[in-house]
């Protein structure tokens, strides 16, 4: 079990690391997930802990506007990430206070209102330290939109992984199709597109490149090509 809220202080912070960052749906995921397994690495998506900040706030009624009840719940509320206890496609069980949540996170209703919440400054303040703590242990994989430029700046290797916002739209869309879920492409494609320019513009850490993080355009590239090109970049930084 990954306790987020566990301390461990290491001398040399962010050793044995890699921040992958990149708009939704850009196969970030995907890509960490078998790079953290190749490596021994744990694989920590930092995506997870504001779905559940935006979940716990949904469920108790919080007004997603409320910027202060918002920070308060990021204080409070204890967010675990286990090994899967149900054989049905998660990678991960997230538990919200004790309650699995896992795929409660995932629902359209989250990601609609996620990018707000996640604009917050206390929000962020208190999401951050936790991940920086994770990030101190080394030896992580560790995803989301600011793992390079706040979170881990002295990250061992940074990826930016991007794509054009129809294809992470179509890839999204197939995603969610095969799961099962109902699916408009074009409502999609537009929910996308409203959580980049959120993500993107926000005043605190908003989604960028660091200065010194490889971009990678998966347009052109299946999952297999954009693995082995991320592998390649870690062996190269000896990151093992
Ligand atoms: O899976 P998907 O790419 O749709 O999103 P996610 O990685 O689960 O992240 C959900 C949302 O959390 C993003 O749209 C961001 O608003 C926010 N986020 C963030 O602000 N900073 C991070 N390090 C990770 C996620």
């Amino acid at each position: 079990m990954i306790d987020l809220v566990e301390t461990e202080h290491q001398d040399f912070p962010f050793v044995n690391t890699i921040a992958l960052d990149g708009p939704a749906a850009s196969g970030k995921s995907t890509v960490g997930e078998r790079l953290a397994e190749v490596l021994g690495f744990l694989f920590f998506d930092t995506g997870v802990m504001y779905r559940a900040i935006t979940l716990a706030a949904l469920e108790a009624g919080v007004p997603i506007a409320d910027e202060n009840a918002c920070a308060a719940l990021a204080e409070t509320t204890q967010i675990d990430v286990q090994s899967p206890s149900v054989d049905d496609g998660r990678p991960n069980d997230i538990l919200i206070d004790g309650i699995d949540k896992t795929w409660e996170i995932r629902t359209p209703e989250v990601d609609a209102n996620v990018s707000e919440v996640s604009a917050y400054p206390g929000v962020r303040r208190a999401l951050t330290a936790q991940q920086r703590k994770i990030g101190q242990r080394g030896r992580v994989v560790m995803v989301g939109r600011d793992i390079g430029t706040v979170v881990m700046p002295d990250a061992r290797l940074k990826i930016f992984l991007d794509a054009s916002v129809e294809e992470r739209a179509r890839r999204r869309h197939v995603e969610r199709v095969a799961r099962g879920e109902t699916s408009e492409y074009d409502e999609v494609l537009e929910l996308l597109r409203r959580r980049d320019q959120i993500d993107s513009n926000r005043d605190v850490a908003p989604l960028c490149a660091a200065k010194d993080a490889v971009e990678i355009n998966s347009d052109h590239l299946d999952a297999d090509e954009v693995f082995e090109l991320v592998l390649n970049l870690a062996q190269e930084r000896e990151l093992e």
